[in-house]
């Protein structure tokens, strides 16, 4: 695996691969990489020839100035699981590099960014499709990689692939989880002992009310959702929300999911840690 640091660098190397006909895969993180990130870039070397992952802590896309300081880097670490895992380039910039100049673009990113992560983390997804399109320009890849545990992330990036006229295939991939049901997240280490021992109930109801579902309206699973989590001692509900899977706007009856798919998304604060995750409705 090689590491590159500088945008020049990423541009050429990867440039000519493509240009010899090499189909080109990217898996952006922000590093503190777990199994989540490798299922990722396991599916990116199925399907491409060549790997590219990027490990970049995004400074515009943190509204809480305390996340971003707190948030984990574990650069070594990193590299050593992307080098088992058969990336075939690693690219790692400084800030300087991704953002030499203050980026001002703003994203008209429409519906899908108004709702839940939008309000609740303003200029949250301005700033992910800042780096992500700076990403997808500087390595031009067949296809970028997303976990679904970031479900509102993967719309707002179609729609930014969209705006700017990327030839690029969003790939969505399956949240991986701990055994015992919590999402896989960097922000895991975070917690804990006794914060790790109550955050798998989320998925635990989330899984609850699946059934809930069969029977009862969208009112009233988005309130069982809230009530049982906050129910536990240390979970505290920020949204739980029943959206198309699509369009991402919230439902009010199964039958106006457009998609055919409904999603609860969650967030919920454990202790400081903020966790999210959803659960997919087939109607
Ligand atoms: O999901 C993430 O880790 C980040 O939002 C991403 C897509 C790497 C952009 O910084």
């Amino acid at each position: 695996m090689k590491v590159i640091s500088t945008v020049a660098e990423l541009r050429s190397t990867i440039g000519d691969l493509r240009r010899q006909g090499r189909t080109i895969g990217l898996v952006p993180t922000m590093g503190a990489l777990h199994a989540g990130h490798l299922s990722l870039i396991e599916k990116a070397r199925t399907d491409c020839d060549i790997v590219v992952t990027s490990i970049f802590v995004n400074p515009t896309q943190f509204n809480n100035p305390e996340d971003l300081r707190t948030y984990p880097r574990t650069v070594e670490a990193d590299c050593a699981s992307l080098e088992k895992s058969g990336v075939d380039f690693a690219f790692i910039p400084t800030v300087e590099e991704m953002y030499p100049e203050p980026d001002t673009r703003q994203f008209n990113l429409g519906p899908v960014a108004e709702v839940m992560e939008g309000p609740m983390r303003p200029g949250h997804f301005n700033g992910v499709a800042q780096v992500v399109s700076k990403l997808f320009s500087f390595v031009n890849p067949h296809k970028a990689y997303f976990g679904e545990k970031d479900y509102q992330q993967i719309a707002v990036i179609r729609r930014m692939v969209e705006i700017e006229g990327f030839d690029i295939e969003i790939v969505a991939c399956p949240i991986v989880r701990e055994p015992d049901g919590l999402a896989m997240s960097s922000r895991n280490v975070r917690l804990t002992p006794d914060q790790r021992a109550i955050a798998p109930s989320i998925h635990r109801v989330l899984i609850q009310s699946l059934e809930q579902a069969r029977g009862q309206s969208v009112a009233e699973v988005e309130s069982f959702v809230t009530r049982a989590i906050n129910s536990i001692d240390g979970l505290e509900v920020e949204y739980f929300t029943i959206v198309d899977s699509l369009s991402m706007q919230p439902l009010t009856q199964w039958a106006d999911a457009k998609s055919g798919t409904a999603v609860g998304c969650v967030t919920v604060y454990c202790g400081e840690v903020r966790l999210i995750d959803n659960i997919t409705y087939a109607l």
